[in-house]
């Protein structure tokens, strides 16, 4: 694959922080993308996105429907960004059943739900593709107050091993963005829930070694690299874009 000019790009949770970020880099590359989100679409149409659709990643209906209505209008899935995802901050004692269901079913089974289409899709046209998660960088080194969270992102790094021996055949690409802790709403509402919000933001910035948080349009400048021929011999691979978070 070279270049995103003729590319039909999906990115799920497009609507904020590094999903919209996704989807205004690579719109400005000139690829054909769609932005899947649960919240109001209005963020991905106003950066380029070229079809919005709401939705929960997690429901197998509205996945498989809203991957037939991209077909449809756009042409089949060439590529496909996992960003979908939250947090509850909990701890095992503390995570209500209901609360560890959700989180999987959005962080891990919205990801394998979206990449089931993608490949379905990817195999119809022989020209391959490439698929990106994102997991992160809690998942390597632990974290603290986060287990649905940091299960969800350690098994999706399996799942990518495992779909990039699969589908290697197919000239498909899986790979994992393993980010650090990026400003985004995400993060803010982390630090909210902290008994010193501000503590909190202070103790992130001093973990990384390169002093600061990340920035959105850093993770998609990542993602658009594992997305691109650049990383045309890159799969089943972390990609750690975590300020040197991991380097100690
Ligand atoms: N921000 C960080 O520090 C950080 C660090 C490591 C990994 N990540 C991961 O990066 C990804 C993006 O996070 P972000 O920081 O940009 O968060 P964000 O909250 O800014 O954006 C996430 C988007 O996902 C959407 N979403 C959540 N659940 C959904 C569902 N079930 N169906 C459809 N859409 C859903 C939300 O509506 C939101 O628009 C997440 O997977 C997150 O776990 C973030």
């Amino acid at each position: 694959m070279s270049g995103f000019a003729d590319k039909v790009v999906v990115v799920t949770g497009g609507a904020s922080g590094i999903g919209l970020a996704t989807v205004r880099l690579l719109a400005e590359a000139g690829a054909t993308v769609v932005s899947i989100d649960r919240a109001d679409p209005g963020p991905a149409a106003k950066v380029g996105a070229r079809l919005e659709l709401q939705g929960d990643v997690g429901s197998e209906d509205t996945v498989a429907a809203q991957a037939c209505m991209i077909s449809d209008r756009c042409g089949p899935i060439d590529m496909l960004v996992c960003a979908a995802g939250y947090s509850n901050g909990k701890s095992v004692p503390d995570c209500p059943l209901d609360e560890w269901g959700a989180i999987l079913r959005t962080n891990l089974t919205g990801t394998f739900l979206w990449s089931r289409e993608a490949v379905r899709q990817m195999r119809t046209t022989g020209r391959g593709g490439a698929i990106v998660m994102i997991g992160s960088q809690l998942a390597s080194a632990g974290g603290r107050s986060n287990a649905a969270y940091l299960a969800s992102k350690g098994a999706l790094v399996s799942l990518a091993r495992s779909m990039a021996v699969d589908h290697a055949a197919d000239g498909i690409r899986v790979n994992v963005l393993v980010p650090g802790a990026i400003d985004t709403p995400l993060l803010d509402r982390a630090f909210a829930r902290a008994a010193d919000p501000a503590a909190a933001r202070a103790a992130s910035v001093a973990r990384h070694p390169l002093g600061r948080l990340g920035r959105p349009d850093e993770m998609a400048r990542a993602i658009r690299f594992l997305l691109s021929d650049d990383a045309s011999f890159t799969t089943g691979a972390c990609l750690n874009a975590e300020g040197g978070w991991l380097a100690y």
